[in-house]
Formats: C-alpha cells, sequence, structure tokens
C-alpha cells in the first residue's frame, strides 16, 4: 500500500503547528499504525529531518500511552482498539491519512503528536485511592463482594486512562475517565471510607484542571477502547449528590 500521511507538526507548546504531507510506499496491511509511523521515522531520520514525536509504551492495548486522532476519530476508524491495536488493513492503498493530537485545552501540545495528560495524574492524585492499613495482608475472602459489584468494578477498572473520551467529546469533558475511576473504588468495600471525598474531590480537580462538563453527548463512550458505558457517569452524579447532602 501507498499511503499519504497529513500530519500534524508542532515543536514546542508555544509554537504554531501545522499538518504537513508525507508519503509512506509498501506499507503492508500487517503493520500497525504506530510500526507504520516507526518507518516513516526511519525514512525522516536517515534524510536528517526531524522524526515525528508520537507517544506509545506497551503497544498492545494496556498501558493508554498511545492516542492519535486519526481521520478525526479518537483512536482512528476501528471500535473498541487504541491506537497502537489499529492496523493498516483498516486502509486502503492510496488512502489520504489526516493525524493529529488530543485536542482538548487541559491536554497541551508538548511536541508534535504528544500532549500533556498530566492533569489526569492529579485527578488520581485528587482521590483516586484507598486508605489500607498495613501490616498482615488481610485474608481474601475477608471483605466479601457480591459477584455483580466485582464483575461492575472490574469493567470500571479497566479504564487505560488514554484520554480519548476527552479527545471525542465537543466539551472537552474527562467524565467518562472520571467516573470510571469513581466507581471502580466505589463498588468494593475498601472504596467506602473515602467514597464521598473521592467523588467530591475527584471532581472539583477535574474542573480545575478545565475540562468541560458533561451533557450526555455520548462521543466518549463510543471513542472509548474499553468499552466504559455512559451511566457510569450518572452512577459519578448519584454519588456527587449523596455526598454533598451527607456534608449538611
Ligand atoms: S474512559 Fe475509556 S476513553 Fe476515557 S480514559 Fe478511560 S479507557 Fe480511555
Ligand atoms: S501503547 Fe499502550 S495502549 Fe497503546
Amino acid at each position: 500500500m501507498n499511503i499519504t500521511l497529513r500530519i500534524w507538526r508542532q515543536k514546542n507548546s508555544d509554537a504554531p503547528g501545522a499538518m504537513q504531507t508525507y508519503q509512506v510506499a509498501d506499507v503492508s496491511p500487517d503493520m500497525s499504525f504506530l510500526e507504520m509511523l516507526d518507518v516513516l521515522n526511519e525514512q525522516l531520520t536517515v534524510a536528517g529531518d526531524d522524526p515525528i514525536a508520537f507517544d506509545s509504551d506497551c503497544r498492545e492495548g494496556i498501558c493508554g500511552m498511545c492516542g492519535l486522532v486519526i481521520n478525526g476519530l479518537a483512536h482512528g476508524p476501528n471500535d473498541m482498539v487504541t491506537t497502537c491495536q489499529l492496523h493498516m488493513r483498516s486502509f486502503s492503498d492510496g488512502d489520504v491519512i489526516d493525524v493529529e493530537p488530543w485536542r482538548a485545552q487541559p491536554f497541551t501540545v508538548i511536541k508534535d503528536l504528544i500532549v500533556d495528560r498530566s492533569s489526569f495524574d492529579r485527578i488520581i492524585q485528587a482521590g483516586g485511592y484507598i486508605s489500607a492499613p498495613t501490616g498482615t495482608a488481610p485474608d481474601a475472602h475477608a471483605a466479601p463482594v457480591p459477584k455483580a459489584d466485582a464483575d461492575a468494578a472490574f469493567d470500571a477498572a479497566t479504564c487505560i486512562g488514554c484520554g480519548a473520551c476527552v479527545a471525542a467529546c465537543p466539551n472537552g469533558s474527562a467524565s467518562l475517565f472520571v467516573a470510571a475511576k469513581i466507581t471502580h473504588l466505589g463498588l468494593l468495600p475498601q472504596g467506602q471510607p473515602e467514597r464521598d471525598s473521592r467523588a467530591l474531590d475527584m471532581l472539583a480537580q477535574h474542573d480545575h484542571e478545565g475540562f468541560g462538563g458533561c451533557t450526555q453527548i455520548g462521543e466518549c463512550t463510543a471513542a472509548c477502547p474499553k468499552g466504559i458505558q455512559l451511566d457510569l457517569i450518572s452512577r459519578m452524579n448519584r454519588d456527587v449528590l449523596g455526598a454533598l447532602s451527607h456534608r449538611r
């Protein structure tokens, strides 16, 4: 396959960015999208040009580091995959593919396709934890968890913090991410002591970082590679209302 790429290039967060066009020849349909970018970067490096900066780590859909807007879609055209799991067989010979970074006010572009997602770390620091007593490990069955709650908590815990939900949301909201983290811990007995403060503090940090509010559009869940469901945001809102009522 011969592919034309139009890629966002930006030297740093202060410099203006622009789309630049590149050609990549002999692309195998079995290459991942990131491997195809690796090939382009080899070409650029050999030619003495600056390679394209993009994030990745595990390249198997579990770390949440990769994230590109491909032809206007967060993580590209395929459902339930991260950018690193997208393969070139999803495209056709002769395609022109636009590649951009996550676009959201709190996700400042560091360089080219890499954005600063440390706002997610600060949201987790605000409340995405439990208080666990130190000492001997408790018996595994010391705190029984109903199967339905364990399953739902596990589903919420599959959020990898990639930020596609933000990139896809017209409001630039990170509500799906925050809701997944609040739900994961709030469904388990170990998460109960901080349940109220967690909901209030994580949402306050979300707003402080500059993410927008949720108006239930649903683009987040459509873009989410882990299938995090929109009803978790309703659950988060119930937790926030409950926490506020307990404060009276
Ligand atoms: S909710 Fe989905 S899209 Fe958002 S950060 Fe988590 S895994 Fe990524
Ligand atoms: S590189 Fe880890 S999820 Fe894509």
